[in-house]
């Protein structure tokens, strides 16, 4: 899939919102995997930086650190707008308010840019794209696919979710997906086919919830695994 960069807003989470959001053990940081649509999250840099292996995919990776750099401050204000003007629309928790979010999203960021061009050059981040990856079968223990399927159900169709999957499913031995939720922060349509889809495939899928929770209810995540 061909991506031009104006079509993408980059913005990107922390290894700690990553731990939360996927409910990830001590242990199953050592495992290997994939990062999918991890656009500017910091999750592989500072996984990394603690030894740990992260492979990322991100159409994005295709542009230089200077160009991701530019559309995120091109799109910083307008973010941090709608959040204050949507405001009872999250949980103030995590964060304690719109200015400590936009803040610390930044800091993430920066992490993310400065690992950016020597993680391209150790291959840890890859310009590819679903629904169909490069890897071959069972590469990874584990993928994690953060704000991108379910949020985006409006943009991106049924198929385009089920073929993403199975081609996950394919590459990892697990799969998990957060949020649940679409952008409008209401129940992504696809979550139950997808979970009849996939059981009725012959995975055990499992809606957990999990500690991290910004979009009001959106604290839960889906787990694809194989039965063998
Ligand atoms: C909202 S961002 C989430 C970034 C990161 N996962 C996080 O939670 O911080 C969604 C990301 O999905 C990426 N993306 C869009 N289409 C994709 C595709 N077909 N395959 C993989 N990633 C894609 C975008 O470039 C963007 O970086």
């Amino acid at each position: 899939m061909s991506v031009a960069l104006n079509q993408v807003i980059p913005w990107g989470r922390s290894l700690q919102e990553y731990t939360q959001m996927f409910n990830l053990s001590a242990k199953e940081l050592d495992l290997r995997i994939l990062g999918v649509g991890d656009g500017p999250a910091s999750f592989n840099s500072e996984m990394t930086a603690l030894g740990h292996t992260v492979l990322s995919i991100d159409p994005i990776y295709l542009f230089s650190r200077a160009q991701i750099e530019g559309r995120i401050e091109e799109n910083y204000d307008t973010l941090i707008s709608q959040v204050k003007q949507n405001s009872d629309n999250f949980v103030w928790d995590f964060f304690s308010d719109p200015a400590h979010w936009g803040r610390f999203r930044l800091e993430t960021m920066r992490k993310f840019l400065e690992d950016f061009e020597v993680g391209k050059v150790q291959g840890r981040y890859l310009p590819e794209s679903l629904p169909s990856l490069s890897f071959t079968d069972c590469q990874f223990d584990l993928a994690l696919c953060s704000h991108l399927l379910f949020l985006y159900s409006v943009q991106l169709s049924f198929d385009f979710h089920r073929d993403s999957i199975q081609e996950l499913c394919r590459v990892s031995q697990e799969v998990r997906i957060f949020p649940l939720l679409t952008l409008n922060g209401e129940k992504s349509p696809y979550v139950a086919p997808i979970q009849s889809y996939f059981s009725e495939a012959g995975f055990t899928v499992d809606i957990c919830r999990v500690p991290y929770e910004f979009q009001k209810d959106g604290n839960e995540m889906m787990r694809i695994h194989r039965n063998d």
